[in-house]
């Protein structure tokens, strides 16, 4: 999604800034620019390619300069054409970079218009560069302060002026920016990960702060306009820029890194222990009696199959919901919850603005499942627990999933044993379980070859269907979801069950119907579903646990798991889907890593 790095420095900063911008390319965008001040001019470069090109188009225009801040957009108002792309102008004096939307922009941009500003985007954002402007009057953190003070809705933004060679202005509300701290020169970031290599002093700017960058100093003044002090962290910054190895995608790269990425995250694992999810956790877990898991995309179906973890092993009862539904939602709210969220990134905007939302409600019992250290969920709840899968770098998210769903499992086993439903003798059951699970999974890593056999005929389908039941259920849904948004055939998924009240009407025998198939104590209903789709044609693509006995035959196709995995089964049965979102895709020729219109962090509503 949108990328915001920029600087005020003693040294040409443009190929660090460009740099950074690369850092940031993993998370999806449409176009990019930077913008300058160079011998009191202002210049910029911007392109609707790839970051390489904005620099070929540097090195070509010889652009240098010490001030400059730089942006990779993701359409939000307006198409990605070469207009709409950051950095904005106003007058050739004042330019702009933004992340978020600024909700009253057609108010201020109808004022705008009657003072005599020319718009030449489609975009939300050229109000606040053409604001900033009005507002000027030689002191542009004065300018900035004022502007922001008119802005409804999210932003982080980087504004330079002609005027004032030397200097950048950010600021932020809703939408993450961070200063990077250095020697001669300072940064402005919409994520570390630009930083990396650079500075590890970070400060994370907090809602509503104006920050004003020199070389050699830096001012901060929060929403009220007084200057204030923010903590300093020293942060270690993995590096977005990750070798693909012998892989063709950091998707499959990330698929087959799951086994590690389990393990990993296991490692912080001795038992069955609440301090796991912090220190503060056996306290708060000892308060709450109900879960309210808020979450977006992949990370809402992990906390749908948490949900039966939780009210099946804890006994507690628990509720999922969208979390761009629930911010907005009348809710009734409960003091003794605990709210979890679930997030790869922790930026995720609606997930966040839910957290806050529930937390404003009085519900302070908040836990973030995530896996970056940095995010703002993390720093913003309570509790934490940290997966380590790594950087993801794929837009389909696969090993933050099931990272997730091991932290999930921890969670429903510690409340269960805080709730005396764990016995010792299935404590002992569930680590050894948990500490087998890489190797599990590696063998269902090896059906591969059975997988890529099956997207040969995939890939000429345009819709699909799939069909699960339980804690198998958020598996479909997520199987669907991973073939949609990267090979870009119509998915759907249903509880098996639900198939009669309606989307058999799909059915045909053009429909394939991928049916997720475990040998828990549905199968023998799950199988029934099987047969009501072969009697209408529907060819069904089946991943059966080895010990359910399903056999292949005429519109059957199966590929076999090991046996039944008992809880953790959900874990080993996304893996067959993932591959077959993938070499679907492949097959297909779509971006995989970079499917269109998506971006990695959605952080902007
Ligand atoms: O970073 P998050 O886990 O909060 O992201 C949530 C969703 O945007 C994300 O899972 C999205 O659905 C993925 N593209 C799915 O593969």
């Amino acid at each position: 999604m949108c990328g915001i790095v920029g600087a005020a420095s003693a040294r040409n900063i443009v190929p660090v800034l460009l740099e950074g911008l690369r850092r940031l390319e993993y998370r999806g965008y449409d176009s990019c620019g930077i913008a300058m001040v160079a011998k009191g001019e202002l210049r910029r470069a911007r392109s609707v390619q790839r970051v390489a090109d904005l620099s070929a188009q540097i090195s070509q225009d010889g652009l240098g300069a010490f001030t400059a801040v730089a942006h990779t957009r993701w359409a939000t108002h307006g198409a990605p054409v070469t207009s709409n792309a950051h950095p904005h102008f106003s007058r050739g004096e004042v330019a702009v970079v933004h992340n978020g939307i600024i909700e009253n922009y057609e108010e201020i941009r109808t004022e705008l218009q009657r003072e005599g500003y020319i718009f030449e985007s489609a975009t939300d954002t050229e109000v606040i560069v053409h604001l900033v402007h009005s507002l000027y009057g030689g002191d542009l953190f004065e300018a900035v302060k004022k502007a922001v003070a008119r802005f409804r809705g999210a932003y982080a933004i980087g504004v330079l002026s002609k005027s004032e060679p030397g200097r950048v202005v950010g600021a932020r509300l809703g939408s993450p920016l961070v200063l990077g701290l250095g020697v001669d020169e300072n940064f402005i970031a919409s994520d570390a990960m630009a930083l990396a290599g650079i500075t590890d002093q970070i400060v994370f700017l907090q809602e509503g702060d104006i920050v004003d960058i020199r070389p050699d100093r830096v001012t901060i003044a929060d929403r009220t306009g007084a200057t204030v002090q923010r903590p300093v962290k020293t942060v270690q910054i993995a590096s977005g820029t990750v070798d693909l190895g012998p892989y063709r995608h950091y998707m499959q790269k990330e698929i087959f890194e799951q086994p590690r990425a389990i393990a990993d995250t296991l490692e912080q694992v001795g038992g069955i222990d609440a301090t796991l999810f912090g220190e503060a956790a056996p306290a708060i877990f000892d308060k709450v009696d109900r879960v309210l898991i808020l979450a977006c995309g992949t990370s809402y179906y992990a906390g749908c199959v948490a949900r039966y973890w939780l009210e099946a092993i804890a006994g507690i009862p628990t509720t999922v919901e969208i979390a761009s539904e629930y911010r907005y939602r009348v809710s009734v709210p409960h003091p003794a919850t605990l709210v979890t969220v679930i997030s790869q990134s922790g930026e995720t905007a609606d997930t966040l603005a839910a957290l806050k939302h529930a937390q404003s409600l009085g519900m302070t019992s908040t836990l973030a499942i995530c896996n970056v250290a940095t995010s703002a969920m993390v720093r913003e709840s309570a509790l934490q627990f940290l997966t380590r899968a790594g950087v993801e770098i794929g837009v389909a998210s696969t090993k933050a999933f099931t990272t997730q769903l091991v932290a999930l499992y921890l969670l429903a086993n510690v409340l269960a044993k805080k709730r005396g439903r764990l016995s010792k003798e299935n404590e002992v059951g569930v680590i050894k379980s948990l500490r087998h699970l890489p190797a599990a999974v590696q063998s269902v890593l090896a059906l591969e070859p059975h997988v890529i056999a099956w997207s040969e005929s995939f890939a000429r389908k345009e819709d699909a269907l799939f069909l699960g039941r339980g804690l198998h259920y958020p598996i479909a849904l997520e199987g669907a979801l991973k073939l949609k948004e990267i090979s870009y055939i119509h998915a759907e998924a249903y509880p098996a069950g639900e198939l009669k009240h309606g989307p058999l009407a799909l059915v045909t025998e053009d429909m394939p119907v991928i049916t997720v198939a475990p040998n828990d104590v549905l199968l023998e209903k799950l199988k029934s579903n099987m047969m009501e789709v072969r009697a209408r044609g529907g060819q069904l693509y089946v991943c059966a646990d080895a010990d359910t006995r399903i056999a292949g035959g005429e519109g059957i196709h199966v590929i076999r798991l090991p046996e039944h995995y008992g809880d953790l089964s959900p874990i080993l049965h996304v893996i067959p889907l993932q591959l077959l979102a993938y070499h679907t895709a492949l097959a297909r020729g779509t971006d995989v890593d970079k499917p269109r219109n998506l971006a990695k962090s959605v952080t902007v509503e």
